[in-house]
């Protein structure tokens, strides 16, 4: 089983045709698998159909299986996590409705995700990622020097009490979260710019969810500059916008990649199964 690795754009996402992950996973696929991953940041899988074990086993291709914080996992798999929005949840938020990198506020994120869609509308609910390791290559001189060599602030504001985002703007009741939840409005540092330990390519790593300033700048000194790079990163160039279809699986390398769920299907039903990945021991 030798995959073919289709780019879907210029600079992010790539569709991998020729593999059946219901099939065994000879550790040769998982190392191509891994390989494209770097390459391409973000990878499709169309109609594979996996029951939620076999997500679980490929996700454990690309890193060992995460269980993540605030967010209620389903109740007999504390691993995985309902991405649901019931059609009679209208006019509110979403799941992942901002432009993020998941969990970026932890000591250590995930460094990866896995979407795998059960039920999605009848047109709708996209998923939009944007590649920060092009964004970050073209960034204008100023901006690049407002970001190199520095930390930005991360917490995680949707958990917490300092920066929780309106209830309007929450996700509906289908998917149960912690909130007000003081260790959420801890700060943690990260590398503004971060290197890819694959690939040795550099990305930028701030992403408006999270990311609160710039280290040694106030949040109103930081805002222009985190706006102006926010404005960059998703210029369409940089970005990739995939439609659904029930049965595809997703990888995405999140940290190389800020990621966008869009909320434009009220009135349908939109199911997708989650699971997340650390790195690999060396
Ligand atoms: C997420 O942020 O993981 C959700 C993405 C989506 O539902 O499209």
């Amino acid at each position: 089983m030798t995959p073919t690795i289709e780019p879907v754009t210029g600079t992010l996402g790539a569709e991998v045709r020729g593999v059946d992950l219901n099939a065994p996973l000879p550790t040769a696929l998982g190392e191509a698998l891994r390989a494209a991953l770097a390459a391409h940041h973000v990878l499709f899988f169309r109609g594979q159909h996996l029951e939620i074990a076999r997500q679980k086993q490929v996700t454990e291709l690309f890193g060992p299986l995460l269980t993540l914080p605030y967010v209620v996992p389903m109740a007999d798999e504390p691993q995985v996590i309902r991405v649901l929005k019931k059609a009679e949840e209208r006019g509110g938020g979403v799941f992942g409705g901002n432009w993020h990198s998941d969990f970026s506020f932890l000591e250590t994120p995930p460094v990866g995700s896995v979407l795998s869609a059960v039920t999605v509308p009848p047109y709708g609910g996209d998923t939009v990622w944007a590649n920060m390791v092009a964004a970050y290559e073209a960034l204008p001189a100023e901006l690049k020097a407002a970001v190199e060599g520095r930390g930005a602030i991360h917490t995680g504001k949707p958990y917490g009490a300092a920066h929780a985002p309106p209830p309007d703007q929450r996700s509906g009741a289908s998917i149960r979260m912690t909130r007000g939840d003081p260790e959420a409005d801890r700060e943690r540092v990260k590398p503004a710019v971060l290197t890819h330990p694959e690939s040795g390519r550099r990305a930028l790593f701030v992403n408006p969810t999270y990311t609160t300033r710039l280290e040694g700048l106030s949040e109103a000194a930081s805002e222009p500059i985190l706006a102006a790079l926010y404005a960059h990163c998703i210029r369409p160039e940089f970005c990739c916008r995939y439609r659904w279809q029930a049965g595809d699986l997703v990888v995405w390398d999140n940290r190389t990649t800020m990621h966008y769920a869009v909320n434009d299907y009220d009135g349908f039903d939109r199911l997708l199964y989650r699971t997340a990945f650390a790195a690999r021991p060396a």
